[in-house]
């Protein structure tokens, strides 16, 4: 059985061919970083035509790196949220009329839930990891904030953020210190310099006794650093949107040993927030193992933050392979192949974009 995914939610096209043990055959991405990057940010409507540009070319790819043809594939599964609606809408629909064209089922998938198998993911050929539950799931992206357990059937939804998501915090911090876009790398590479202890900042919990998460606090409070600390790169008027001129960058090198420790303060305050909750919800119902994903799940100190918690209290930490941290059809091959084990297929006219779309419902 071979499975096509599709991955058209955000920034990222993406195509990929995986077999019915997970084993990863191809896996087109096609980024669009560069026609985002002037911008600072994602903008949705150039998001939607990069993605009718490069979705043919990526799918074409996608089948040659897998040395298939199309009639070969048995089972398309494709993003329907949650994302931005125009460029879900031109993954879904190519998704929909292939499946239709060759009478083979479709599976619409949940974008988290994607994220959330990816670290079951292996490279080079070889299968998937054996997918047992319950375990926990961590999902850290440019979009999200979710700690979850997965169930036999279901998934219940323990943590959310409330406002930013980590990798929108890396993203706002580091367009307001000049440092361009996507900011989750970038900052990672400058704070592996730097003294993450030297600023307290504050690692916000909203006051209601839940464990969500919440990084606004946090990004107030280094946008009050930066300023003191006669930081503001990007557009005049710091980041309004993603709409507007092209950002001025500055050269990470040049920045003052100061604000190199301030960045490697903010990322040990995000990983501090996330250690956090993680602990909290071990003590409350003992994990079996955790699975975290996401772009943010590529930070170097959270991953050795987390690998380092897992040893400790005994519980196996799954990361995702590098290549499966952003996003990338595999993944939505392997949660769509989960998914048709589960609940078989849908009818294919019937599935519907959705720009939200919360993990569990
Ligand atoms: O999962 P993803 O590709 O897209 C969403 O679904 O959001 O995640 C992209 C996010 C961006 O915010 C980016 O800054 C962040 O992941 N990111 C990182 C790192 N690499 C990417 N954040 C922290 N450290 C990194 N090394
Ligand atoms: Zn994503």
């Amino acid at each position: 059985m071979l499975v096509l995914g599709i991955e058209t939610s955000c920034d990222e096209t993406s195509v990929a061919v995986l077999d019915e043990e997970g084993r990863v055959r191809s896996n087109i991405v096609s980024s669009q970083l560069a026609a985002h990057a002037p911008y600072g940010g994602v903008v949705p409507e150039i998001a939607a035509r990069a993605h009718l540009e490069n979705l043919p070319v990526a799918f074409e790819q996608a089948l040659f790196e897998a040395g298939i043809e199309v009639s070969e594939i048995d089972l398309v599964a494709v993003t329907a949220g949650p994302g931005l609606i125009g460029a879900l809408l031109v993954g879904l629909s190519a998704g929909k009329a292939l499946a239709f064209a060759r009478g083979v089922p479709l599976v619409p998938v949940n974008h988290l839930e994607g994220h959330l198998f990816s670290a079951f993911l292996r490279a080079r050929g070889e299968a998937a990891l054996p997918v047992e539950r319950p375990f926990h799931g961590l999902v850290v992206s440019g979009g999200h904030a979710e700690l979850v357990r997965v169930e036999e059937g279901r998934i219940v939804p323990l943590a959310r953020t409330r406002d930013d998501a980590p990798g929108e915090a890396f993203d706002k911090i580091a367009r307001r210190a000049g440092l361009g876009y996507p900011g989750g790398p970038v900052v990672d590479r400058i704070a592996a310099r730097g003294n993450g202890s030297r600023y307290p900042l504050p690692v916000g919990r909203p006051g209601d006794g839940s464990n969500d998460f919440s990084f606004s606090g946090l990004k107030t409070a280094m946008l009050r650093e930066l300023q003191k600390h006669r930081v503001n790169g990007g557009r005049p008027g710091g980041f309004g949107g993603p709409q507007g001129p092209p950002d001025t960058l500055i050269d990470p090198e040049s920045l003052e040993p100061d604000v190199v420790d301030l960045l490697a303060s903010f990322q040990r305050a995000i990983v501090t927030a996330l250690l956090d909750r993680v602990e909290t919800v071990h003590r409350e119902q003992r994990m079996r193992s955790l699975a975290v994903s996401g772009g943010v799940a590529a930070n170097s100190e959270l991953r050795r933050t987390l690998l380092e918690w897992g040893a400790a209290r005994g519980v196996p930490v799954l990361l995702p392979e590098q290549a499966f941290t952003t996003d990338n059809a595999a993944m939505i091959a392997f949660a769509g192949l989960l998914r048709y084990r589960e609940n078989g297929a849908q009818d294919p006219s019937a599935a519907t974009a959705r720009s939200r779309w919360p993990l569990g419902s």
